[in-house]
């Protein structure tokens, strides 16, 4: 059956997937309601749509902190691409390159981050970090992925402590033991809180906004901050010298009972005016999603969940694929909406329903 849209990825992957991994991959946190609402609310806005202006020509390409891409979609950070696919984040790499976007590869990856520069040596690369309490081993994992070419550094700070993702309690979730959190190989001595690959002890939950300026003092390269819900905190970050905010509840992973990212980035936006780049994540599943976000002001957004669907597909031509379907829907929503660049794509273009 040829594939048509995102959805068919997703229905695929959980036909082919084992219960305990896919379970992994759907995920949230509690019930469930803020992984869902990332999606319901795209439901709630409409478009605006301009006719008679000539769309015969639409160019998709933006820029990413001054890095060119194919068009305004790249892959959110997420553990453990080896359970969708043997070669795991090196097919991820591969795809991304072939598509001309940005991959951000997580700590906790099943490949190292010089096995992901070597698969896609020419690829545009950003770096998830999550600082451990061991400053060393952090502060050694920036210097590997500098000299191994990333070209930024994305903080996920909404993760203190992990959340609590009933299905990987039911189902006791583990890595195989033939898989590893690669960066880390050999540090950590095995123990029980091994769930997510990582000893909890390991997570720095006394994390601040001191630790961004010492994260600054370690490197030149710019910085992203993952995991911002509110205008407060993009304020603070902005006064932090941030390069970039992605605004994520981490797929609704972390805290259950927040917003819908789509639903806060507006104030995000208007709070953070051009002193930083806003991105976002969450719930993105077609390309009318990807265009409604620009308009309400996200310079690029990105994908956690259907990247690990396009993996366990055919692993790098799946996810090339199923990027492609989401490029050519967003090309042909910049079309029935009357954009011809991304520059075009603005707040006039949408609404919010009453519904
Ligand atoms: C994640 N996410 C995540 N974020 C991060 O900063 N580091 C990580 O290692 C992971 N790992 C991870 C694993 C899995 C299986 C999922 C689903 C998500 C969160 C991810 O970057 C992103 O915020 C969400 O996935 C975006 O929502 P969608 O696109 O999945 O709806």
């Amino acid at each position: 059956m040829p594939m048509i849209c995102l959805s068919d990825f997703e229905a695929y992957a959980k036909k082919r997937l084992p219960k305990t991994t896919w379970d992994f991959f759907e995920g949230g946190a509690d019930e469930c309601y803020t992984r869902d609402e990332n999606l319901l609310a795209y439901k709630r806005i409409c478009f605006r749509p301009r006719v008679l202006r000539d769309v015969s020509v639409i160019d998709t390409r933006t820029k990413l902190l001054g890095t060119e891409i194919s068009f305004p979609v790249g892959i959110a950070p997420t553990g453990f691409h080896r359970l969708a696919w043997p070669d795991g984040e090196k097919s991820t790499a591969r795809a991304a390159e072939a598509m001309n976007t940005c991959y951000i590869s997580s700590t906790v990856s099943t490949c190292t981050v010089e096995e992901i520069t070597a698969a896609a040596p020419n690829g545009f690369r950003w770096f998830q970090l999550y600082i451990l309490s061991n400053r060393t081993l952090t502060e050694g994992m920036v210097r590997r992925a500098e000299a191994a070419g990333y070209q930024g550094l994305v903080l996920t700070v909404d993760l203190p402590y992990p959340g609590k993702r009933r299905g990987d309690f039911h189902n006791n979730f583990h890595l195989p033991p033939h898989m590893t959190v690669k960066n880390f190989e050999g540090v950590f001595e095995k123990e029980n809180s091994f769930m997510y690959g990582l000893p909890l002890s390991s997570l720095d939950s006394s994390l601040n906004w001191n630790d961004i300026s010492w994260l600054q003092s370690l490197t030149h390269l710019p910085i992203i901050i993952k995991g911002i819900l509110t205008k407060e905190d993009a304020d603070l970050a902005v006064r932090h010298r941030v390069q970039g905010i992605i605004v994520s509840n981490h797929g609704g992973r972390q805290l259950d009972g927040g917003p819908a990212t789509i639903d806060v980035l507006s104030e995000i936006v208007d709070t953070v005016q051009e002193r930083a780049a806003v991105y976002l994540d969450g719930g993105i599943r077609t390309g009318s999603d990807v265009l409604k976000a620009l308009a309400l002001g996200a310079k690029c957004v990105f994908i956690g969940r259907p990247a690990l669907w396009g993996l366990t597909y055919k692993g790098e031509e799946g996810l090339r694929e199923l990027l492609q379907i989401l490029r050519d829907e967003f090309r042909l929503s910049m079309a029935l909406t009357g954009c011809h660049n991304v520059s075009e794509i603005g707040r006039h273009l949408v609404r919010f329903s009453k519904l």
